[in-house]
């Protein structure tokens, strides 16, 4: 424990070791405050989306939807969490999980570097000071140190991770679960699965309307005919409001509100 509050304030728990980390508290905590190139945050935790779980499990009984992706998946906890709501269905199932920022490396050893897949230096560290996450804003200093230190050539070797939880890495190991590449701006993958849930990504708050269309096309056309999309967003007092959709050739058709439903209800009427 750091007793010096100064340097406490500056402590970060170093997101090259989040893989390791087994403490939900502290993990969840971390996530909150990492924010990804595209401005996006990774906050998750678990327990977020029970209410969602139980009527998900229900319609997926119902359609026999065995082809699962879970976009944007942030640590993976809630997909762990939504898997083992299907354990007993007796559903042959395929789950995937995706998030475009997922895999990271670290470059130094006193100084560390914490770079995305597109070489862009989102974090440093000097031991496990000053990383730039929450206190960049509160530290001067911190922001001086990132803007001298971070554009240095990477030099040494670049030791690359998978920012999971580790448990979903664990499951990833054993084949109950499959790690797959996607972006949901570019990439496509027609009829490709059955149940798709988005949640907490193609929020109005974090991308133009015109992205969220792009994304939402690309969701559309990842689900076979008759499969299911999940999308919605959590709000900041922890409630989820989300919105099942079935497709109909190509249309979706409303299944379900949880809540006030999807934010982006709007942005899919429009896109019939
Ligand atoms: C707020 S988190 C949501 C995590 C989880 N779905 C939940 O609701 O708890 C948003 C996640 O979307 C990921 N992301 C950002 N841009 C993306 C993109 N273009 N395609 C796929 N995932 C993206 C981020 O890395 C981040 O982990």
């Amino acid at each position: 424990m750091i007793r010096i509050p100064v340097l406490r304030k500056l402590w970060a728990f170093r997101t090259d070791a989040m893989p390791e980390l087994r403490n939900p508290a502290i993990r969840d905590y971390v996530y909150r405050a990492f924010f990804t190139q595209n401005a996006t945050s990774k906050q998750t935790s678990v327990g977020r989306f029970s209410d969602l779980d139980r009527l998900a499990r229900s319609i997926i009984l119902e359609h026999r939807l065995a082809d699962i992706h879970d976009v944007g998946v942030s640590s993976g906890v809630t997909s762990l969490e939504l898997l083992h709501a299907l354990a007993t269905t007796g559903i042959p199932l395929s789950f995937h999980i995706s998030d475009k920022y997922a895999v990271y490396g670290s470059s130094g050893r006193f100084l560390v570097r914490i770079v995305d897949a597109q070489g862009s230096v989102r974090e440093l560290y000097v031991g496990s000071l000053l990383g730039t996450r929450d206190v960049t804003y509160k530290f001067p200093v911190t922001r001086f140190l990132y803007w001298l230190l971070a554009r240095r050539p990477i030099h040494g070797p670049v030791r690359s991770f998978v920012l999971f939880d580790h448990e979903v890495l664990e499951h990833i190991r054993a084949g109950l679960v499959r790690r797959i590449d996607y972006d949901v701006f570019t990439t496509r993958m027609p009829g490709a699965f059955s149940f798709v849930r988005c949640m907490n990504l193609l929020n109005l708050g974090y991308f133009p309307r015109e992205s969220i269309e792009t994304g939402l096309r690309n969701l559309i056309e990842s689900l076979k005919e008759g499969g299911v999309l999940q999308i919605g967003r959590t709000h900041p007092d922890g409630v989820s409001h989300a919105t099942f959709y079935r497709k109909r050739g190509n249309r979706l058709e409303m299944l379900q509100d949880v809540g006030r439903g999807t934010e982006v209800r709007e942005l899919i009427d429009r896109l019939h």
